[in-house]
């Protein structure tokens, strides 16, 4: 048996949106779905049930992070990581290639792994595709994440060649390192940077190694975003339709609806999070900098059209006094909402492609909310 099945429930009819059902370990997803990033063990200042409240199917975690502190030991004694942070859905952890890559000059790439610092201690550490692998069995998420190298952006071909290549190599790595795949399903990732061809040689690498399901890494690395819509139009229709198709760090709404449209079905991304600790919020009109002295006086809700926890109780001007003054309450409310937002715009999204009106969803959003990122 294989831990993850994909069930596509309907192609759509006006574009290469997808609607499917992923079936995991820890219950069922619809798709396309956007997963809340939980680094560190925790959707930062969010409870599980008030995840669950808001309508998250399935959250993500990092490698990474846990494997640093508290220790994948530590998780695992503790009884994995949905029983370590009381969270009994679904969890996809990424593999920590891309959080070590990022790491700058603290880091040393060799075809073994990567040799890197910790940004905690300073303490030298090494991960390769085989430890990636050990930690997230630990770990125990229902999706797991091949270990990859994502270059920056930009790169010249050669390099990204001689990286895609490594990919692929590490990624069969992992596929033998990997012990649980009847529990947890081992997805590839796709790399090749903005190069068609290069897209297409790793596409071809990656499916022969037969995964349950594929990412296309390397993008929003800084490129214009018609670059990144380029990229999808040719890397997603190179992918399997029976399996789940994964665009790694995306999760503005535009990139949503244009990753749908494109084919995608998960995505991941700390924007709604991060920006809601900085006092800027999504709403239906976009974003929305409730930090900002203009809204000192708006007893109106964050977003009018949003029917949230935070929309239906409390004004701009008390969220906006609560962010001047500190209050942990501010980051609450704003993460609330923005993840409510992100999650309601993908139901929305399923529906729209479940009644065959994506495209026409997409113009009335884009309408009100604009078309920047
Ligand atoms: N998160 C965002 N992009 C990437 C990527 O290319 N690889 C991995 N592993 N994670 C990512
Ligand atoms: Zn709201």
């Amino acid at each position: 048996m294989m831990a993850v099945k994909y069930e596509l429930i309907k192609k759509s009819n006006e574009c290469n949106a997808r609607l499917g059902r992923l079936h995991t370990p820890h219950g069922i997803v619809e798709t396309p779905i956007f997963m809340p990033v939980g680094t560190k063990a925790t959707v930062k200042t969010m409870t599980p049930e008030e995840l669950k409240e808001i309508g998250a199917q399935i959250i993500l975690s990092n490698t990474y992070h846990l494997y640093l502190r508290p220790g994948h030991d530590l998780v695992e004694e503790a009884g994995g990581l949905h029983k370590f942070m009381n969270w009994d859905k679904p969890i996809l952890t990424d593999s920590g290639g891309f959080q070590v890559f990022s790491l700058g000059d603290l880091r040393k790439i060799t075809e073994e792994g990567v040799e890197f610092r910790s940004h905690l201690d300073g303490s030298k550490h090494f991960i390769s595709p085989e430890k990636s692998i050990e930690i997230q069995n630990s770990l125990g998420a229902d999706i797991i994440m091949a270990f990859d190298e994502c270059p920056p952006y930009p790169s010249d071909r050669d390099y990204v060649k001689k990286s895609l290549e490594r990919t692929t190599r590490w990624a069969k790595r992992c596929k033998d390192a990997h012990k649980n795949p009847e529990t947890q399903a081992l997805f590839g990732i796709v790399q090749g940077g903005m190069y068609k061809d290069l897209r297409e040689q790793s596409a071809k690498e990656i499916i022969d190694l037969d995964f349950p399901g594929y990412a296309i890494g390397g993008l929003s690395v800084g490129e214009p975003k018609e670059i990144m819509y380029e990229v999808l139009d040719y890397t997603a229709p190179l992918l399997p339709e029976d399996k789940p198709r994964y665009l790694m760090g995306v999760g503005s709404p535009n990139y949503l609806f244009e990753g749908v449209i494109r084919g995608i079905d998960m995505f991941d991304c700390v924007l709604p999070t991060r920006i809601a600790r900085n006092g800027t919020v999504l709403t239906s009109h976009g974003r929305l900098v409730v930090r900002n002295a203009e809204y000192a006086r708006d007893f109106s809700p964050l977003d009018p059209e949003c029917d949230c926890y935070a929309c239906k109780n409390y004004t701009r001007a008390y969220i906006r006094h609560l962010f001047k003054a500190n209050e942990i309450l501010a980051a609450r409310l704003a993460t609330i909402h923005n993840l409510y937002f992100l999650l309601k715009l993908m139901e929305n999204i399923r529906k729209a492609i479940k009644e065959d009106r994506l495209l026409e969803y997409r113009e009335e959003f884009y309408k009100k909310y604009g078309y920047i990122k």
